[in-house]
């Protein structure tokens, strides 16, 4: 499997050598709908809120007081919009905030919670939004539930007391002061990650160092199941910190030391200008210059390079791939908007980030053999964000809307799908000006995407879909006149999905005609 996977991702690069194709002329390929491949998780669609900016504040929570319409304190447009695209998934309190978090801050009545300063991203934490909140929230949008430990400034014994708060169905002091705290059940606890970047922000480790201690951490998460643990409540799934990018010494030192102990291992891969985090800052997420549309999607191409090298170790190691592969933080880091806290990471969203959006869940797809979650880094209001809030007003980004068009892939059956694509040039090498993805939805129906990367051409595309004889294709676009069209809180739409019109069914052939920067996905039935 991992083989015909590096070889339709090769087949991509390759014809680009040689291609030349362009608007005229008509590219062939094929989808195997009869080779069902690997499952795609749905949990690869997942988000992630940290504690940063106005990521939670204002951004999911604003107070049972608020005159912005709230349940229980949480956002009911952010709500409605979450689960509008049925997000599987939701990782929190953090990234970097998780190493500073006392769960014991976030419990109890809110008057009493204690303020601390957020010494990562600035500002004040106030514990408004702790244990309780969260649940609640992920609940609203019906998403489960993953979240990261404080491995770096607390203990074992401290993470063990949060686990038993969320899980414990006994007659114990930790499941009695949840009670007493109002909530009689436990929490639906899906996913824990221990420690988070332990190699960066938590703790500058080495990976020698974090195995050990990830062992000690493990040997106290008492999950249910696990050898000496088959009386405990916990049945969450356990997360290791993995590499940053491709630092594939991280990923086997880890994996050879304390795999036998973990579920999945994470991954942080983040889209920047040249590949380099220290120059986050030299690129504008609004009026780029032209230049900058390449460098930046072919900085989210690379994400391909780097799975691949991650799953050689891992395949080496966990050669019957027992230890999923968690690209828990992901997306598009670029300079603050100008008049913000720099700290806060508020940046806007353009129709470029949708092809990273979409051109990532197309190397998602082809790696759905080991990649079995990802969380886009942010929700709301930071980063690559779904959502952006500014009072009482809320806007679905151009990033939002590829994970809508994308929804039916989740949980779908890969269908192997094979086309050459011409390669686009930009500062640090060569990208597909196009990628493409083909899977089975849960529904029964052929979900064919192509995501366009290409800002000055369209293709004519024309697929041999072998035994499937499907009578109809029906789809949307995602695409603007500006690469860098955006939406904005309290202003009509720029950009929003639309009925496609360009792709046309003659027994097993698809033809589709794909504008320039845009992305499309197709149902068959
Ligand atoms: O997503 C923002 C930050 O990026 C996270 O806190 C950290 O894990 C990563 O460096």
């Amino acid at each position: 499997m991992r083989k015909k996977v590096s070889l339709l991702i090769a087949s991509m690069v390759l014809a680009a050598c040689a291609g030349s194709a362009r608007a005229q002329d008509t590219i062939a390929g094929t989808i195997a709908t009869d080779q069902p491949a690997a499952v795609i998780s749905r949990n690869i669609q997942g988000q992630f809120a940290e504690h940063l900016g106005r990521g939670i504040y204002d951004g999911i929570w604003v107070g049972p007081d608020s005159p912005i319409p709230n349940t229980r304190g949480i956002r009911k447009d952010v709500v409605a919009a979450l689960r509008a695209v049925q997000v599987p998934v939701v990782r929190w309190p953090g990234g970097c905030f998780a190493d500073i978090y006392n769960w014991r801050d976030g419990i109890g009545p809110r008057a009493g919670r204690p303020v601390r300063k957020n010494d990562w991203w600035g500002g004040m934490e106030t514990n408004a939004f702790g244990t309780h909140e969260f649940f609640d929230f992920a609940e609203q949008i019906d998403a489960q539930t993953y979240v990261a430990i404080n491995m770096a400034t607390a203990t074992p014994g401290v993470m063990r007391e949060w686990m038993d708060y969320i899980t414990s169905r006994g007659d114990d002091t930790l499941a009695n002061e949840r009670r007493a705290n109002g909530h009689a059940a436990p929490f639906q606890l899906n996913f824990v990650g221990i420690g988070n970047e332990a190699w960066g922000c938590g703790g500058a480790q080495t990976p020698e160092y974090f195995a050990n201690e990830y062992r000690r951490f493990a040997t106290f998460f008492h999950k249910n199941g696990a050898t000496f643990h088959m009386h405990n409540d916990n049945t969450a799934l356990r997360v290791a910190s993995g590499p940053n990018n491709d630092d594939t010494h991280w990923m086997e030192v880890v994996l050879k030391n304390a795999g036998p102990m973990m579920d999945a291992i994470s991954l942080h891969y983040y889209t920047v200008f040249h590949g380099d985090w220290t120059q986050r800052n030299s690129a504008a997420a609004l009026n780029f210059p032209p230049e900058q549309w390449n460098e930046i999607l072919y900085q989210a191409w690379r994400m391909d390079d780097v799975l691949r090298a991650h799953e050689t170790v891992m395949d080496a190691v966990d050669p019957a791939r027992r230890i999923g592969l968690f690209v828990d933080e992901w997306g598009t880091w670029y300079a603050p908007e100008p008049g913000t806290e720099p700290g806060h990471l508020y940046q806007q969203n353009t129709l470029r980030d949708a092809l990273v959006a979409a051109e990532t869940f197309n190397i998602f797809h082809a790696h759905a053999a080991r990649v079995r979650m990802a969380n886009i880094a942010q929700a709301v209001n930071v980063l690559q964000a779904m959502l952006l809030t500014d009072g009482a007003n809320m806007a679905r980004t151009p990033t939002y809307y590829a994970f809508a068009l994308y929804r039916p892939f989740q949980d779908a059956t890969v269908l192997p799908i094979h086309v050459n694509a011409p390669q686009l040039a930009a500062d640090g090498g060569h990208f597909p000006a196009f990628t493409a993805s083909a899977a089975r939805g849960t529904d029964g129906k052929i979900y064919v995407a192509v995501a366009n990367a290409d800002k000055d051409h369209g293709y004519r595309l024309a697929f041999d879909l072998g035994h499937a004889r499907p009578a109809r294709a029906t789809g949307q676009i995602l695409t603007a006149e500006k690469m860098d069209a955006h939406n904005t809180p309290g202003l009509p739409e720029q950009i929003a999905p639309r009925a496609f019109h360009g792709a046309t069914i003659a027994g097993n052939r698809l033809d589709i005609a794909i504008p320039a920067k845009s992305v499309v996905v197709l149902s068959l039935d």
